[in-house]
């Protein structure tokens, strides 16, 4: 099956970024361990990065004509504030997983509320880069049942 992983803005600077909340793990890393993990398991795998809220509407638009199974998405900052992002993934109805490195809840308040939980087939948070491991093992079996 075909999955897609996005990130939302400012992960492209992981490794760098506030590494006592996000860890040294590089985007790239995270990227390639997964795309290894997809590959060896018979699935495709690809993934983006943007700062721009639109570049993800419009990823998330494609996702449908391009025959997309699964989205994970790390919508980082965008988590709190998109209710555009929200109804893109509502409209083109692909299954996806909500992931994030920090525990969102042991936060700021401003952190513990999200626009995609609800619709989300599930939530990962606070478990660093492996939590975007969990979330393609999830959708991986649930995309084999
Ligand atoms: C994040 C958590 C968000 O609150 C924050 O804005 C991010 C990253 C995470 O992966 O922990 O940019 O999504």
């Amino acid at each position: 099956a075909s999955i897609l992983v996005l990130h939302g803005p400012n992960l492209n600077l992981l490794g760098t970024r506030e590494p006592g909340v996000y860890g040294s793990t590089t985007l790239a890393d995270i990227d390639a361990q997964l795309q290894l993990i997809a590959k060896t398991n018979g699935h495709h795998l690809q993934s983006m990065q943007s700062n721009a809220e639109y570049e993800l509407i419009e990823r998330i638009h494609l996702a449908r004509p391009e025959g997309i199974n699964f989205i994970i998405f790390n919508p980082a900052a965008f988590t709190h504030t998109s209710i555009a992002l929200r109804d893109a993934l509502l409209a083109v109805d692909i299954p996806f997983i909500e992931v994030h490195l920090s525990n969102v809840h042991a936060r700021d308040s401003f952190r513990h509320h999200s626009y995609f939980s609800d619709i989300a087939r599930g939530v990962i948070c606070g478990l660093g880069a492996q939590g975007y491991q969990f979330a393609l093992q999830a959708a991986m079996d649930q995309l084999n049942q």
